[in-house]
């Protein structure tokens, strides 16, 4: 007679109510944590002095200036926040259809990349290697005269944008454009000029979502990009297989962090891609999963504090070594308050 036989006919055969009865044995066999190291903070930045500007769709994110930045990124070490992610609005007179722009050494993002690690050395700074902020209709790349994002021009550009963001001082460049061959292109580009540490974080498994339309509002890319799509180089929100080949080739290349996103419709493919490589695996809780709950508490719909902590730990159990949340600052204070 086996144990299961001996307690057949008993109800219930296992109470599991047992561990989760006192909060003592539910911290002990707690299996996943959250906590202020996994944070990054995405911000928007704007060229000039003392200003701000609010994001209709994000609600409580601003646009900001330098200076402004500057107490902000105090902010963020106060906290023990690890690292920002930078994210350009660039003056429409500055956009144009081969995004110069993005490879000026004395533009928005070396400039602010240069003061924060002046400042704030410790505080690990990613820039966003994409051409977005910077084309004149708002793609990622540069266009042919059918609107086709070509690939390897792209790439190009990408390249001179990366090495200029590492010489700058960027800890961490992030490709977030998802043209094919960048990662080992960017990688000897900075090998070659010696930059050696400067690490790859790969928007690997980047797919595409209207989830991003608040982002688009806030770099003003949206009025730019109208109604065309990025179809042709992110992915399709169909595809599950399609995001290891992605993620496999971009660690082959020389990432050494990738990252899906967006976050909380695409946890599946966070597990997925955390159970087959074991690579540290970043995910972006993106503008329109962060518009969504803000719109929720905003209406009392919703508790912001544990419904944003408990989006935040559920990516962490999918697999996260790293979260970008545009709540990473709550979050710390709310973490920091519980302690
Ligand atoms: C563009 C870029 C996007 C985001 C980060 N980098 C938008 C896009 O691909 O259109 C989205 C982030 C967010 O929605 O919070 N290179």
């Amino acid at each position: 007679m086996n144990s299961s036989m001996l307690s057949f006919g008993q109800f219930p055969q296992k109470r599991m109510r047992r561990l989760r009865r006192d909060q003592f044995s539910r911290r002990l066999v707690q299996e996943t944590h959250l906590s202020t190291d996994d944070l990054i903070y995405p911000v928007f930045v704007l060229d000039g002095k003392n200003r701000t500007e609010n994001i209709a769709s994000m609600p409580g994110v601003m646009r900001q200036s330098l200076d402004i930045l500057m107490v902000q990124a105090e902010k963020c070490l106060e906290l023990g926040i690890p690292a920002l992610a930078i994210f350009p609005v660039i003056d429409s007179d500055h956009k144009s259809l081969t995004a110069d722009e993005a490879a000026n050494p004395d533009g928005l993002v070396p400039r602010v990349v240069r003061q924060l690690k002046a400042h704030f050395p410790e505080l690990g700074i990613i820039t966003d290697v994409a051409l977005d902020p910077y084309t004149s209709h708002g793609q990622d790349g540069l266009i042919d005269e059918n609107g086709y994002v070509m690939n390897d021009e792209t790439v190009a550009v990408l390249n001179q944008q990366a090495l200029m963001h590492a010489q700058a001082g960027a800890d961490i460049v992030a490709p977030s454009d998802m043209m094919d061959g960048r990662i080992a292109s960017i990688r000897n580009t900075l090998d070659s000029h010696k930059l050696i540490h400067t690490r790859i974080l790969a928007y690997s498994a980047k797919y595409a979502s209207s989830f991003y339309g608040p982002f688009r509002d806030a770099v003003g890319s949206s009025a730019n990009l109208g109604a065309s799509n990025k179809y042709t180089y992110q992915m399709d929100p169909a595809n599950s297989d399609e995001a290891l080949w992605e993620i496999g080739l971009d660690l082959q290349e020389g990432a050494d962090m990738v990252m899906v996103k967006p976050g909380m419709p695409y946890l599946d493919i966070l597990s997925r891609v955390k159970d087959q490589f074991r690579a540290p695996t970043f995910v972006y809780q993106v503008s329109g999963e962060y518009a969504m709950l803000k719109a929720a508490a905003m209406n009392g719909w919703l508790n912001e504090e544990s419904c944003v902590l408990e989006s935040l730990l559920a990516f962490k159990r999918a697999g996260a070594d790293a979260i970008l949340t545009y709540y990473a600052i709550n979050a710390a204070a709310w973490l920091k308050r519980e302690l």
